[in-house]
């Protein structure tokens, strides 16, 4: 038997290896720290203990993407992992990774990314561990790689030289089994297994002045954007942009949302194209935008569970609706419409996986422009795309020439509707966040905000509740507390403080609010306007400007 060159390395701890919202996320810089890396992905294997597993690996080919997928290689080796299955050049986007977990019967991943966060030397990376039900890991488990983290004194490595990723197919990697996988077709294969092909292309195919634009916004989606739009639904080069993935995103911040997916804006708008749709740096989150017509993700998956029954994947009904706690309840409302349960829980795409395992979800999203279902255990951008494009062409069939907003109105009569918008006030100093945190909670625990009425440009809002959301996970019991703080109002419209987990650096406080209304004459307003007394008052609440010294947030959405 061939004997391999396993060293034992001595190491010392870095401070702050604490996972977040999804995964470690650190400044490229951070994570090329001598052992940085290292530390980390062995924290990992001590965590999970992963003699004779099978492991996925994959990543949205950031900058460090490939370096980082070769010290996993040589730690795996060096840790008695049985096997990687790793995308091809490194690539797999977060769903479609998710869907070689559970598609290969893995036993977990490990997921380069820090998503939407820029990329590039002076910018972002991540690791992310996902468990074998492709969902990421449980708070439970990163605590256990935090605290391995914070004792490490040594890792294993592998001597050996980088392993080529180019070409599919079986190899060996001392005694590690490798097999890269092409980064696309399984996950083309598993969206066509959802969704009505057929009905799309027939309508895309009769209908050549309905227009789509798909953007990769230089992300990992480029390639499945193209296997899914030119490819399969035949669609011309020209329904794709921004598709070749560049590790620095091509210096854009590869989030979709109005304000960073201008190129999709702006030739939608200029070219009044009817469906625009992007797709994050890691391909999870998504955005819908046509001409005239923004969809918020809350309504986006409130849509979605309102059409499922022309989804074939859902033919037979679904088991349960959710959303995170900020989000609109505008799929609440649908919930209650097909009797079906609806669940809040915070916010972080991991919380919805136990559900899915119990099997009593089905759709769910958050206002973070994430939209998903229990085909995967991750939120799904291309999914969304393709949800929405099968929609217009069963709401077509009934009613030719509904366009987007045609769905947005018919929802807004049968459900009334949520005006909803985020402001983000990113990279506060810690203090200043720390003080609008604090005087909050001074009126939750006070109780002296109850009652306290405010007034605004648009009316006075008359607070009926405040409180600190916390949530008893109903499959395992978990409790997860301080997942944000909510005023209610007495007119149903509620605002919700809460600090990001996603962050690199800095402290980004978010500021949800949302406004339901059943009066007509508003289903047209827009959003601005309609949320506009209620930003003031959250303002006032909170102190927000005074504490941070910030005029404006950095972004609205
Ligand atoms: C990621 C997570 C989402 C979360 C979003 C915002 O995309 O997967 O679940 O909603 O980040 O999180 P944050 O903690 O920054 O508000
Ligand atoms: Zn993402």
């Amino acid at each position: 038997m061939t004997r391999f060159n396993v060293q034992v390395i001595t190491t010392q701890v870095h401070d702050g290896q604490k996972p977040g919202t999804s995964g470690l996320r650190k400044r490229v810089k951070v994570f090329q720290q001598q052992h940085y890396t290292e530390n980390f992905v062995q924290s990992i294997f001590d965590a999970v203990s992963p003699d004779g597993k099978t492991i996925v690996v994959g990543g949205d080919g950031r900058f460090f993407n490939t370096e980082a997928i070769q010290t996993i290689l040589k730690i795996a080796a060096a840790n008695n992992v049985a096997k990687l299955i790793i995308g091809r050049n490194g690539i797999l986007s977060t769903p479609a990774a998710s869907n070689v977990i559970r598609k290969y019967k893995a036993d977990g991943g490990i997921l380069l990314t820090a998503s939407h966060n820029p990329g590039g030397p002076d910018n972002d990376f991540g690791i992310k561990y996902n468990m074998s039900n492709g969902g990421p890991a449980p708070e439970a488990v990163t605590e256990k790689i935090y605290e391995r983290t914070k004792t490490i004194k040594e890792y294993k490595i592998l001597e050996a030289q980088p392993l080529s990723l180019e070409e599919i197919g079986e190899f060996t990697f001392g005694p590690l089994k490798v097999q890269i996988i092409d980064s696309v077709k399984d996950y083309v294969e598993l969206l066509k297994s959802i969704f009505d092909f057929d009905l799309i292309s027939d309508f895309l195919t009769t209908n050549t002045s309905f227009k789509v634009l798909f953007d990769g916004m230089h992300g990992v989606t480029g390639p499945y954007g193209r296997a899914i739009f030119v490819e399969t639904l035949k669609l011309p080069e020209s329904s794709i942009q921004n598709a070749t993935p560049l590790p620095d995103f091509g210096g854009g911040h590869p989030d979709p949302n109005l304000t960073y997916a201008h190129d999709l804006v702006k030739v939608v708008d200029e070219k009044n194209i009817d469906f625009g749709a992007a797709s994050d740096g890691d391909g999870d989150r998504n955005m819908i935008y046509g001409a005239n017509a923004f969809v918020t993700p809350s309504d986006s998956v409130a849509v979605i569970a309102d059409w499922a029954h022309c989804i074939p994947y859902f033919k037979n009904g679904v088991k349960g609706l959710a959303r995170s706690m900020p989000t609109s309840g505008a799929i609440d409302l649908v919930a209650k419409a097909k009797g079906v349960e609806v669940f809040e829980v915070p916010t972080g795409w991991k919380f919805f996986g136990n559900l899915m395992d119990a099997g009593r979800l089905s759709i769910c999203g958050e206002e973070s422009f994430g939209t998903g279902s229990d085909h995967i255990r991750e939120k799904d951008g291309v999914w969304a795309i393709v949800a929405w494009l099968n929609i217009l062409a069963a709401a077509n069939k009934d009613k030719p020439g509904t366009g987007i907003n045609d769905i947005l109105q018919d929802h807004y009569q049968k459900y009334g509707r949520s005006f909803f918008s985020r402001y983000d006030y990113e990279e506060v100093d810690s203090d200043g966040a720390k003080k609008v945190v604090d005087h909050i909670n001074e009126g939750i625990n006070s109780n002296s905000l109850i009652g306290k009425k405010f007034a605004s440009s648009t009316g006075d809002f008359v607070v009926s509740e405040a409180f600190n959301f916390s949530y008893t996970d109903p499959i395992d019991g978990s409790v997860s507390k301080n997942q944000g703080q909510v005023v209610r109002f007495e007119d149903g419209s509620r605002v919700v403080f809460r600090l990001s987990g996603t962050g690199s650096h800095g402290a980004t406080i978010r500021l949800y609010v949302e406004r339901y209304t059943k009066d007509e004459t508003q289903y047209t307003l827009e959003t601005a306007k309609g949320i506009k007394g209620l930003i003031e008052v959250a303002l006032v609440l909170s102190k927000l400007e005074e504490f941070t010294g910030r005029k404006e947030p950095t972004v609205i959405t």
